[in-house]
């Protein structure tokens, strides 16, 4: 949405990396759980919401080879690309609102921290997870990790919809197999504490 855009692209114009409560110097709990899946290096993952988040950054250096990111704003990916410099080249960017969108392949592992949870509408919600069953292979991996039931209801001064450990593996157990559910706490840079939903999936071969 057209509103959702220009508030993104307003919070990366205006605040630096280390300013927004999502931060987090090296996403270690997303790359444990990559690991976990024990991908070919070739392997197609997409990170919805990316953001300048240091996840596709970290891909490459390990050697991963087909990374895209998608953010619906444009200044989130230009910040990212520009700390990447070159490298930012073997990454494919795509300027996009994941709730209407069309990844144009099938991949091999989708990631998401803390963009689902921004889609407060049903219509919306359902659209994503329509695009990403169609965009997941069969044996793929789903890795989601949202604000828990006792996180916070804003985030970025946007409503958010929280999710527990079981809301979330309803969502995805027709098409998904649940591989793991935990609620974990992220230390904001100013100090605060949030908790977090992760689980993880694979879809029915
Ligand atoms: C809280 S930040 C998380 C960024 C990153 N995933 C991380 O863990 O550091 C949420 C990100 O989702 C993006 N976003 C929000 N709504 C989106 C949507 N509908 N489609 C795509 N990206 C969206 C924002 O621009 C922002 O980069």
């Amino acid at each position: 949405m057209e509103q959702d855009k220009q508030h993104w692209d307003k919070v990366y114009s205006e605040k630096q990396p280390t300013e927004v409560s999502w931060y987090e110097p090296m996403p270690e709990i997303s790359l444990n759980l990559i690991n976990e899946c024990k991908l070919e290096k070739d392997a197609a993952i997409i990170d919805i919401g990316g953001g300048d988040s240091f996840l596709a950054e970290f891909l490459v250096s390990k050697g991963y080879t087909d990374v895209t990111v998608v953010d619906i704003s444009e200044k989130a990916i230009e910040r990212a690309k520009e700390r990447m410099c070159e490298k930012a080249d073997e990454v494919t960017w795509i300027v996009a609102d994941a709730a209407d969108f069309n990844p144009g392949k099938k991949f091999d592992l989708w990631h998401d921290r803390a963009a689902f949870h921004f889609l407060t509408e049903e219509t919306q919600r359902e659209k994503y997870l329509k695009t990403l069953i169609e965009a997941v292979k069969p044996g793929g991996y789903v890795l989601m990790s949202t604000f828990s039931e006792n996180g916070p209801t804003k985030c970025s001064g946007l409503e958010v919809q929280r999710y527990s450990v079981g809301e979330m593996q309803e969502l995805f157990q027709e098409e998904f197999n649940v591989l793991s559910g935990k609620s974990v706490d992220h230390t904001t840079p100013s100090g605060s504490t949030q908790n977090f939903t992760v689980c993880s999936f694979q879809k029915k071969k």
